[in-house]
Parts: structure tokens; sequence; C-alpha cells
């Protein structure tokens, strides 16, 4: 198979057509077989649920080119389980896991050109997502819904690689006590679109959201969990359920346990002592690791002892650990790479 003729090293996060996706119909209360298509447009009714009240949920995954030759995806058994649960709290069809393994294997093995080479440090990107597609005017759910899967190759989430990001405290909420933070729907990211533009206007790369309870605990960013590196070297992730349980952030404390030898912990973390934090970074399937160096509140800069030119250096092991991992350069634990081809 012969690899597309693309920059690969150069790539950024956007959008590429590839040659093929993944398309399931659910009607009359069961999903149909499935099939790979070459059609990229969605036709609907101008009524369909989707397009009135938001019904939809999606995920992001991505596939690598190992060291070795091979293609493979990174626990995409939990992104089926957290579909499952975003689908639910939205009163949606689930997409049987199974098939769900299925259609994913098949979207990237049907897209194998596009799979960025070893060492490019792309990488494709994978985005399930289900939507009511009937006509729907009275607030209740859809009847008929849609399965798609279609990729993109990537590179970085954020321009400049790995250089430290600048974060505001935001004023806006991404999310509300008993919301939908915890689950992976398009209308968390809707809410967060104002908040985005404004803190890019404004010259910071992302935002920091609060808890919408207190607003004295921190949650996570528009597309990424936080993770914090304490003076004396422990790791630490914020616990909340009104943030996305996300799979990178959960790899990421394993890794620190059992390949680096640090304690990690998650639990709730306050604003006020994150000045007291050596590291800081956000984690993610787009945000790999992504450092952060300054974080803004309200005027007050708090900058992290890592600095505004690199990684820390913990911060450096996770990211290290982790991506040899996904490439094939480091055993991964048990059941983590699934090899497509
Ligand atoms: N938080 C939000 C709001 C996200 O959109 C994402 C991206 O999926 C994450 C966290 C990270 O989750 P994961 O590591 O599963 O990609
Ligand atoms: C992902 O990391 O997969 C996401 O969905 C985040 C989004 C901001 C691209």
């Amino acid at each position: 198979m012969e690899k597309k003729n693309i920059d690969w090293s150069n790539l950024g996060f956007g959008y590429i057509k590839t040659d093929k996706r993944y398309v399931s119909n659910f009607k009359e209360g069961k999903w149909d077989e499935g099939a790979i298509i070459d059609d990229d447009m969605i036709v609907m009714s101008e009524c369909a649920g989707v397009l009135q009240y938001a019904q939809t949920v999606f995920e992001g995954m991505k596939a690598y080119t190992t060291e070795d030759g091979h293609i493979v995806t990174f626990r995409p058994d939990l992104n089926a389980d957290r579909m499952e649960t975003s689908a639910k709290r939205l009163e949606m069809p689930v997409f049987p896991k199974e098939k769900f393994l299925d259609a994913i294997d098949q979207v990237v093995a049907a897209n194998a050109a596009y799979v960025p080479p070893f060492g490019t440090g792309a990488s494709l990107y994978i985005r399930p997502y289900m939507f009511g597609i009937n006509p729907v005017i009275g607030v209740k759910p859809a009847d008929d819904y849609q399965f798609r899967v279609f990729t993109t190759p990537v590179g970085p989430y954020f321009k400049g690689g790995v250089k430290p990001l600048t974060i505001k405290v935001s004023d806006f909420d991404r999310a509300a006590p008993c919301g939908t933070g915890n689950i992976k729907a398009g209308l968390n990211y809707a809410m967060s679109l104002h908040a985005i533009v404004t803190a890019h206007k404004e010259g910071y790369d992302e935002n920091m959201y609060l808890d919408p309870k207190t607003r004295t605990k921190v949650e996570e960013t528009g597309g990424a969990n936080f993770l914090f590196v304490t003076k004396d070297n422990k790791v630490v992730t914020p616990k909340s359920d009104s943030i996305l349980p996300s799979i990178t952030r959960r790899s990421l404390i394993q890794v620190a346990q059992e390949y680096l030898g640090l304690e990690a912990e998650e639990r709730e973390i306050t604003l006020e002592e994150v000045k007291d934090m050596a590291e800081c970074g956000l984690c993610g399937t787009a945000a790999v690791i992504s450092p952060v160096g300054k974080i803004v509140d309200h005027g007050t800069e708090i900058c992290l002892p890592s600095g505004m030119t690199q990684m820390g250096p913990i911060t450096q092991k996770l990211y290290d650990t982790l991506t040899g991992i996904q490439m094939g350069r480091i055993k991964a634990p048990e059941g983590w790479i699934r090899v497509i081809k």
C-alpha cells in the first residue's frame, strides 16, 4: 500500500478528507449491518433531531504506525464504553462495543494510506459520532440515528508543538452541576466556543474552567484534562463529576505509577494550590500532553517553575513513555494496543 503524498511532519490539527468512512443506521429499533462508504456528505431532514436539539455524541481516538510497521489503536474499548455512557445520557441507542471496535478497525484499514508513517510525529485522528437524524419538533429524543466514523491525519493540536501554553482562568462555565460535563456531547463544545474565542482574542491558548458549583476547584479545558506534578514529584489530576473521564489521563496515572515509580492520585485540586505545583500539562487524545507554562487568574500570573521554553522533566517522562507505548517502542500493559494490520 502506497502512502498518500502528504507533508506528514508539518501537519496541524485540521480536517483533511480521506477516502473512506463508516456508516451504520438505527431504524425501527435496530442497527443495520454497517458499511464502508465513499460519500462524505450527509443528507438529512431540515428538522433532524441533531439540528434542532443537538442530539449528538462523539469520540476522539488515534491510529499510529508503530516502529515495526503495524497500524494500531490505543485502548479503543474505553472509547466504546464512554460513547455508551454519552449515548445513554442523551437518550440515544447504544452502538454495541463489538460493532464499534470492528467499525474502527475497518475504517482505519480502509484509510491505511493516510496513517502517518512512524517517526513523523503525526497520527490518524479517528472521529466516531452518532446523531438523531429523523424529524423532531417537540422536545424529545429522535427515533432514528446514524453512527459514523471518519478519519483525518493530524499533527499537534496546539500550534508550536510542545511550546508551553498560557492558560486563562475562565469566567464562563463549561458544564453545570449535575449536567453533561462528564460525557462527550457536541453541546459541551458549543458551550465553550464563546469562551475560547474570547481567550484567543486576549492572547491565551486555552481556558481553565473551574467547578461550576463553587468556582474554587480546577476542572478542565475545552478539550483536555489537567495534569499537575507537585514539588515532591507526585502526579495529581483533578477529580470531578463534571469533567470528561479522559482516557489519556487515566492511562498516564497508570504510567506514572507502574513505569515511572511515581505516586499518582486523582483528587480535588483547588485553584489556590496551583501556585504550589511544579509542572502542569493538558492531556487528551488530541493534546497528548501539552505543557502549560503559565496560568493567569484575573491578572494574577501563576508561573509554573518548569518555565515557558520546555516541558517539565516529569511531564517529559510521562510524554515519552505514553507515546513510546502508543508507537510500539515500549511494551504496553495488557490490552492497551489493538493491532489493525
Ligand atoms: N476533556 C475534554 C473536554 C475533551 O474533549 C477531551 C478529548 O477527548 C479530553 C478531556 C481528553 O480525553 P481523552 O484522553 O479520552 O481523549
Ligand atoms: C480529542 O482529544 O479527541 C478531542 O475530542 C478534543 C477536541 C478538542 C479535538
